[in-house]
């Protein structure tokens, strides 16, 4: 797909489809040059009230006189209200359905945030750039996965140019992000037997290149490393697990470590899932796949700095080899661990991966993205990852990047008490605490792990994945975490300097 800016005034467009973003009930004069072209039949849409700039409203009109066939008058709500959520889900909205009516060619007048440039805009946000979010929001809402099928209408937006004579928007970091998260998103949603540990494997090789190095770990190269907690997980599996390492060196200094929950398919293993709803368990790879997402764009937009990438990859199966409860594995830290559910597998991956990290990179800060509990769900719904963690200054840096990208975080604590609830009779810890407080004591079990290296654990099991359209995150995988890393990356690159 093409994406522009283009330095022309709206008469001049040539897409077959002009977009005209309105605020609510206060615009009716910022496109009355083009109305008086085209024969006043936007003000006739206000006058009858029929369209009045409410948030997410859009009204088509069929238009001569100029270029454009089309005119979409597309709702921002009110100019007070105005946030950078707020234009994304407008520009998601928008584009979606006029990909679903048929329209190759779109072009979107900055027409009201000229005109108001002048005032506040009431974007805290830092960048204060509307286009920018209009066409980030748009372009993630076009994403559809048709892979397993021809697709339903076979319509596809072939170029996107936004109206302004803004040169600093950055089109290209855009482009990397949408690129990525579409990346991630595609990788969650095909289904556990075309992912498995092997192809996520294979996918990481096909990122090599300048500056990034890929070591994809099988089984015997795992149990040297002594990570039998993560091996554990694959035991009951026909597919052989995949320990994948991606290294970008892009800078000096301590490396951040980025580790990824990589479950192809959760089944439970021997603890085995309700039958109910166990087709959504593909999508417990999705922080390994954000991970992923964020090494491509890292390749892409050379941030200056080393970023690691580990996936601790593997398929949790019920089987003859598969691990049992009460068996007790050890990590590659030394530490044992008694399996009391083998469905609390995630963090057993993990232990593994945050030892692996420690062990052999001395990381500046560890960050992992789970699917890691139904609690999490349950928590804050799909409204917010939940964080926690033992590094403030990661926490704060992260907490900046959600409210930029909106991929929201909410801090749950780590109280020591939580210690009692993960206590072994036979081993260091176990490996499940019991219903009453699921979600921390998950990460507190990590905690045990990261030592004095700033770690933030981020459970994403309620944000993976939705079971509706959103504005602009259409049903299934959501790709969450993306954004979110590649903004906090951002962050740390500039206050290096
Ligand atoms: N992958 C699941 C968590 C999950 C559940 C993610 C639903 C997304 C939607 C994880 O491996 C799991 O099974 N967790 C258990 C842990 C329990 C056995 C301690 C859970 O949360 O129920
Ligand atoms: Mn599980
Ligand atoms: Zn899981």
């Amino acid at each position: 797909m093409d994406i522009s800016i283009k330095n022309i005034a709206e008469e001049e467009v040539t897409a077959d489809t002009l977009v005209l973003p309105f605020f609510e009930n206060n615009s009716a004069a910022f496109y009355d040059h083009l109305d008086s072209l085209i024969g006043g039949f936007i003000r006739k849409a206000l006058h009858s009230k029929e369209f009045t700039g409410k948030h997410k409203q859009l009204t088509l009109l069929h238009v001569q006189n100029i270029k454009a066939g089309r005119v979409l008058l597309a709702g921002l709500g009110k100019q007070s209200d105005l946030t950078a959520e707020r234009i994304r889900q407008t520009g998601g909205k928008a584009l979606a359905y006029l990909r679903d009516i048929g329209a190759s060619g779109i072009a979107v007048s900055n027409g009201v945030f000229k005109k108001t440039a002048g005032d506040s805009l009431n974007l805290r946000e830092a960048k204060n750039k509307p286009m920018y979010y209009f066409l980030e929001g748009g372009l993630l809402g076009l994403y559809k996965f048709e892979k397993f099928r021809k697709a339903e209408n076979g319509k596809e937006v072939k170029s996107v140019s936004i109206l302004a004579a803004d040169k600093d928007i950055p089109l290209r970091k855009l482009r990397a992000a949408v690129d990525a998260v579409n990346f991630a998103r595609d990788l969650v949603n095909t289904p556990s037997n075309s992912m498995t540990p092997e192809t996520l494997g294979s996918i990481a090789l096909s990122l090599s290149g300048k500056k990034i190095r890929v070591k994809v770990l099988e089984r015997k190269e795992a149990e040297k490393e002594g990570m039998g907690a993560y091996l554990s997980v694959a035991g009951g599996s026909a597919e052989s697990p995949r320990f994948i390492v991606v290294e970008y060196k892009g800078g000096k200094g301590a490396p951040l470590v980025l580790i990824g929950k990589a479950i192809t398919f959760d089944s439970g293993g021997i603890s085995i899932k309700p039958a109910e709803g166990m087709e959504k368990m593909k999508y417990d790879m999705a922080g390994g796949a954000a991970v992923l997402a964020v090494m491509r764009a890292a390749s892409e937009l050379e941030p200056e700095m080393n970023i690691i990438g580990l996936l601790p990859a593997a398929e949790n199966m019920p089987g003859g080899t598969a691990s049992k409860p009460g068996d007790v594995v050890r990590t590659i830290t030394g530490k044992t661990v008694e399996i009391i559910s083998t469905d609390a597998e995630g963090r057993l991956t993990l232990a593994d991966a945050i030892g692996y990290a420690i062990k052999h990179y001395k990381p500046m800060g560890m960050v992992d993205l789970a699917t890691l509990t139904g609690a999490c769900s349950i928590a804050l719904g799909g409204e917010a990852i939940a964080m926690m963690g033992s590094g403030p200054e990661l926490m704060e840096s992260l907490k900046k990047a959600a409210e930029e990208t909106h991929e929201r975080v909410w801090q749950m604590p780590l109280y020591d008490e939580y210690r009692d609830y993960i206590k072994s009779d036979v081993a260091d810890l176990k490996n499940a605490g019991g219903r009453n407080g699921s979600l921390v004591t998950a990460g507190y079990f990590l905690r045990e792990f990261s030592g004095d290296t700033p770690w933030v654990h981020l459970d994403i099991a309620g944000t993976a994945w939705n079971d509706k359209d959103r504005p602009y995150l259409p049903k299934g995988a959501s790709g969450i975490g993306v954004r979110l890393m590649l903004d906090l990356l951002e962050g740390l690159c500039s206050s290096e300097k």
